[in-house]
């Protein structure tokens, strides 16, 4: 086959397809679940109640309020930020004013990192989920990062508003090859920058060449409608020096009126201004008011130079070089350091969004991390939207936003269905075909046979049965879902079963133990159960040496002072798999208290989103937690369904409904 090249490309493999088309990967609209409405107030909550209550909150897209609306909702989304993007374009496409992205770059495993325990530190490893993104990111090294982040760039491209703008964070591995994909996307007529920023004040002494100091960020603009406004830096010391005149106006600087160096082309016009005829840079008539104002000065030669006040200068104006210290590398002791491994400074987002939007506007960042850029929109009052696939990533992000003073309410939410296209293939024990992957169905048999169930055919949900329980198998590269155990609920019950076992590698946020009771009341018994990492390997699965663990657990309790007060208590926590942890580190733990991180507790949950009222985390600063809750008062009389949601040292949460009836 042969075909005409005609233009400048970046093309890996797998971009054509045999016949030289554009392979398009479907795109996927999935619904968003809302599993959390953080600092929501009561009103909006009353106002909610009118509305029929559903088991749990679909996020409604029709009536979602635009981003320009007073009571738009700031979103964390945990999820891939392909499928999430995908699933936004409906709501979103065309509205976001400045999306800011720093990509992982290929540096080893990015989803194990260190998380604290009590006063230790403990490495956190990568869940199924991050180890099949980080295998579909940099399994084929450049190949797979360029093909990651060709497909989200152009989901961005469509997400930004005609005015937007995209700052992409990089480094010298990815940089050159993300700008020529820049290009492709956005058009080389929409480079705007590539801004240098130091990311570190010494190179490393063991760097064999010249130590690497910089990052880069592209700035690519929507079209030509976007603005950016100036920004400036405050003064120092050497940028004062030139301000060395001084009028009755006080001091200022010289700036050159007249084209210099390349500038002074034989083309470029001249015309006479006070008697001397030169190339100027500005025209007659702002040169005539410049004198008129007294800012014109005449030096020796009979030349003249503008005159630049101090006094009218906000500081000095930031160019495409970021090395000064208004955006200095994090440094450990500041307040703002969360722990995360990534975490890019404030000043360096602060500027970013200052510079590329106004108050009001809508700000994304597409891989979040610790979420450095949704609280810094937060505090310069933009709403914003923040997704990571990583369930830590997530959790820092809800507890940093927490610190903020006045944090605006706002909802986390995650993919609330997964349709089995997206089920990726991975390695499992040894049935692997030569490209080390096997099939759906037999990864399926494959978990059914180490779980003990026999494998059941003409069922949609339902995989297998052991004994009389029916068995469901969640997906290697996604959360098993409400929605997905309700169908596997009603499948059950389809089938006249009593009993159902779902097992799964990660969880959506929550809700499970509030499902354990709707399959109650619907008389099946659901037991969900962990599957555990042993299964990869092989050894331990020729072995049978797999062990599937129940969910996490907690146990909390209500009580009332003689003031007519209702506290609640947790009295008990524990993580499924604690077997599983080294032995190093389960003697660091001496409580069970150690292993939760953050707990809070909606007073009147009404089956569908989880709201908060009072809750308590540790910090890297203050790793106190408080075990009861402050009082609460209860004046209506009625049945509540208490809710209390524990957030583990991994990021996994759990949660537990208790009733309390006040009289
Ligand atoms: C370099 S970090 C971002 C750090 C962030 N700028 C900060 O200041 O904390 C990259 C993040 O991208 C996330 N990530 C990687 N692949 C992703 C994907 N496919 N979807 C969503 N997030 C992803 C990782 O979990 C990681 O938190």
């Amino acid at each position: 086959m042969s075909f005409e090249i005609n233009r400048l490309e970046l093309v890996w493999p797998g971009k054509y397809d045999e016949d030289g088309n554009l392979i398009i990967e479907p795109e996927a609209r999935l619904p968003f679940q809302i599993v959390e409405r953080v600092k929501q107030t009561r009103a909006t909550r009353e106002a909610r109640e009118k509305r029929v209550a559903t088991l749990f909150d679909i996020w409604d897209g029709n009536n979602e309020p635009t981003p320009t609306e007073d009571d738009f909702k700031n979103k964390l989304i945990w999820g891939d930020n392909k499928l999430v993007m995908e699933s936004l374009l409906d709501n979103f496409s065309g509205k976001i004013k400045l999306i800011y992205i720093d990509p992982p770059f290929a540096v080893g495993s990015d989803f194990a990192l260190e998380v604290e325990i009590g006063n230790d530190e403990i490495l956190k490893e990568s869940s199924i989920i991050e180890e099949v993104a980080y295998r579909d990111t940099w399994g084929k090294g450049n190949d797979s990062y360029i093909k990651m982040i060709h497909s989200r760039l152009k989901l961005i491209h469509q997400l930004l508003a005609e005015d937007g703008a995209l700052f992409l964070h990089c480094d010298y591995r990815t940089s050159s090859l993300t700008r020529i994909i820049l290009d492709e996307i956005f058009g080389t007529d929409s480079y705007r920058n590539e801004i240098i920023w130091r990311k570190t004040n010494s190179p490393k002494f063991q760097s064999t060449g010249l130590g690497n100091q910089y990052d880069s960020i592209f700035v690519y603009s929507k079209s030509d409608k976007s603005k950016f406004s100036k920004v400036f830096r405050p003064f120092d010391e050497k940028s004062l020096k030139p301000y060395s005149y001084e009028d009755e106006r006080g001091k200022y600087r010289l700036i050159e009126i007249e084209a210099q160096g390349v500038q002074r082309s034989p083309n470029r016009k001249q015309f006479e201004f006070k008697g001397r005829v030169a190339p100027y840079l500005y025209n007659i008539n702002q040169l005539n008011e410049w004198d008129q104002n007294g800012m014109i000065y005449e030096s020796g030669g009979g030349r003249f130079s503008k005159k630049q006040y101090l006094a009218d200068m906000e500081g000095v104006l930031v160019s495409d070089l970021w090395v000064d210290d208004g955006v200095s590398p994090l440094q450990g002791s500041k307040p703002e350091v969360t722990g995360y491994p990534t975490q890019k400074p404030e000043s360096l987002l602060e500027r970013v969004i200052k510079f590329a939007s106004n108050e009001g506007d809508l700000v994304a960042d597409f891989f979040c991390g610790s979420g450095t850029t949704l609280a810094v929109a937060e505090r310069l009052g933009r709403k914003w939207i923040g997704t990571d696939l990583g369930r830590f990533a997530i959790h820092t992000c809800r507890k940093r936003l927490l610190q903020i003073e006045n944090c605006r309410p706002f909802e986390i939410l995650n993919l609330g269905n997964y349709e089995r296209q997206y089920w990726s293939n991975i390695s499992f024990g040894e049935d692997l075909d030569e490209d080390g992957k096997i099939s759906l169905l037999e990864y399926i048999a494959f978990i059914l046979k180490l779980y003990g169930a026999t494998a059941i055919s003409g069922a949609i949900y339902l995989h297998g049965k052991m004994k009389s329980a029916f068995v469901h198998v969640g997906s290697v590269s996604s959360p098993v879902t409400v929605k997905e155990i309700e169908m596997c609920i009603d499948e059950t019950i389809a089938l006249q079963g009593k009993e159902l076992h779902v097992l799964g590698w990660e969880w959506e946020m929550g809700l499970i133990d509030t499902l354990t009771d709707f399959a109650k009341a619907k008389g099946i018994k659901l037991i969900a159960l962990q599957i555990p990492r042993e299964v990869m390997e092989a050894e331990a699965a020729r072995k049978g040496q797999i062990k599937f663990f129940e969910l996490s657990y907690l146990e909390s309790e209500i009580t009332k002072d003689k003031n007519g007060n209702y506290f609640c208590t947790l009295t008990d926590f524990m993580i499924p798999n604690s077997e599983l942890i080294s032995p190093e580190v389960r003697k660091r733990v001496t409580k069970w208290s150690d292993y939760v991180d953050y707990w809070a507790v909606d007073w009147d949950f009404k089956n569908d989103t989880f709201m908060p009222k009072w809750m308590d985390y540790r910090t890297k600063r203050d790793r106190t937690l408080k075990l009861k809750t402050s009082p609460e008062k209860i004046d209506k009389p009625g049945t509540y369904k208490v809710m209390v949601k524990v957030v583990d040292i991994f990021g996994n949460d759990t949660t537990k409904v208790l009733e309390l009836k006040v009289k």
